[in-house]
This record gives C-alpha cells, sequence and structure tokens, in this order.
C-alpha cells in the first residue's frame, strides 16, 4: 500500500508576474517544483508523485522532474480543482496500491519534512482527511460593501491552511465525484460531502509562494531549509 501525492502546478503564476509558470520559477538555480517534489519524496512516506503542468509544458516539466523516477507529468486544466482531478484520476495507472494521497501545491516549495510526515501519519491512523493549519496571527474583522466593520471575529478558533492536505483515496475521489466546479480547498470538498477534516500543526516554512515578497522571503530565509 503506497502514499502518492499530487502536485498541481499548471498554474499560470500572474501575481509573481515574471511571466512563467510559477512552478518553474528559480530560487536559488532550483524550480519550485523541483523542491517541492524533492521534499516530498525526501519525507520518506511518500512512493509516488502525479505532477500537473501547464498543458503546453508537459516535456518541459517532465524534464524538469528527469531525476527524480518517482515522479510522473500530466497535461493540468485550466483550474486548480481540474488539475487536481486530472492528476487524481492519473493514480489508477501510476499507483493502484495507493490508499493514502497528498496534495501539495508546487508553490510551497519550502515545507519541512515533518509536516508531510504528520499528515500521512493521521491519515494511516484513520482520519478520512487532514490538513497542516496555523494559528492566524493577525486580527480579523468583517466588513460590508462600504468598508466599514461590522464584526472582530474571534481568532483563537481560526486557523490558516497550508498543504500537503490529506486524504484516504476513496474519499478524495467520492469528494471531487460530488465536486463542481472551483475549489481552492480540497478539504473543503471533503466537509461538502460531510466527512471530517482533522488538522495538524502547519509551519510557517510552508507558506505558499504567491507574490514577489514571498519569493524574496524564499531566497534569503528559506532556502537553507528550517530552522
Ligand atoms: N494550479 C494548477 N492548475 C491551475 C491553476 C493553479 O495546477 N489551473 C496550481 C498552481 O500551479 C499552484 C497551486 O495550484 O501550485 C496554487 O495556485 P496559485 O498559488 O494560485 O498559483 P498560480 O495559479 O500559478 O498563481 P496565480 O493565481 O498568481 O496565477
Ligand atoms: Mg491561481
Amino acid at each position: 500500500m503506497s502514499v502518492v501525492a499530487l502536485v498541481p502546478a499548471a498554474g499560470r503564476g500572474v501575481r509573481l508576474g515574471l511571466g512563467m509558470p510559477k512552478a518553474l520559477v528559480p530560487v536559488n538555480g532550483e524550480s519550485l517544483l523541483l523542491r517541492a517534489v524533492r521534499g516530498l519524496l525526501a519525507a520518506g512516506c511518500v512512493q509516488h508523485v502525479v505532477v500537473a503542468a501547464p498543458p503546453d509544458q508537459v516535456e518541459l516539466v517532465a524534464a524538469e522532474l528527469a531525476e527524480l523516477p518517482a515522479a510522473h507529468v500530466v497535461p493540468g486544466g485550466a483550474e486548480r480543482t481540474d488539475s487536481v482531478r486530472i492528476a487524481l484520476d492519473a493514480v489508477e495507472q501510476v499507483a493502484p496500491d495507493a490508499r493514502v494521497v497528498l496534495v501539495h501545491d508546487a508553490a510551497r516549495a519550502f515545507t519541512p519534512s515533518s509536516v508531510i510526515q504528520d499528515v500521512v501519519r493521521a491519515v494511516e491512523e484513520g482520519a478520512p482527511a487532514v490538513i497542516p493549519v496555523l494559528p492566524v496571527s493577525d486580527t480579523i474583522k468583517r466588513v460590508d460593501e462600504a468598508g466599514d466593520v461590522v464584526a472582530t471575529v474571534d481568532r483563537s478558533e481560526l486557523r490558516a491552511v497550508q498543504t500537503p492536505q490529506g486524504f484516504a483515496i476513496e474519499v478524495l475521489r467520492e469528494a471531487y465525484a460530488a465536486a463542481g466546479d472551483i475549489a481552492t480547498d480540497d478539504a473543503g470538498l471533503v466537509e461538502r460531502i460531510g466527512g471530517k477534516v482533522r488538522t495538524v500543526a502547519g509551519h510557517p516554512n510552508a507558506l505558499k509562494i504567491t507574490t514577489a515578497f514571498d519569493l524574496a522571503i524564499a531566497e534569503s530565509v528559506l532556502v537553507e531549509g528550517a530552522p
């Protein structure tokens, strides 16, 4: 019984603004995607990785990952949901014995091994869905359309969600079979079908690289590895 990770990497990286898919953006000479996939395999509990690449750059992405024979590349879709769905469909060929599936953004390339291991362990112990989370440090307010404050939300019960998210494979298949077009959060699809979602501790280094600021943080702080 194996663990397979799906890595949606078919986004355009519009907010980063470098004119190339974010997954292929280098940080100190190595792409976010190569770092993310290597990180998954280095955790020691993931046997296969299915990467959803920009459909017009499948060969380039496969070449990028040539050093990692456990990585398989499929053409992604128009939205992240489509990319995850396509990668999930490929699991039957790539890893027919997979019982646990992770979904991990290529953009979270510096996720520590311990987070990956904790997510896999929690699924193997019986949780149908598992997400790494962090407490929210900013004060959060609800505002109306005019921008006036309606309420201050109780921060103590809020969590920011990271990846990898882990699932019993039949649970994720059922959630995607029931899903509509667009969802940014895979665990949210499990919630919609009434499934329980457990949390484990996330890590600041698992931040999603979205903007030039995030990339600067990665280059200056994260590239040397977790403190
Ligand atoms: N993703 C994907 N397929 C899409 C859109 C996004 O596989 N059609 C992936 C991205 O490659 C990324 C992850 O989903 O690894 C999270 O998406 P995001 O951070 O929004 O990345 P981009 O869509 O590339 O960035 P932007 O929204 O700024 O264009
Ligand atoms: Mg996007």
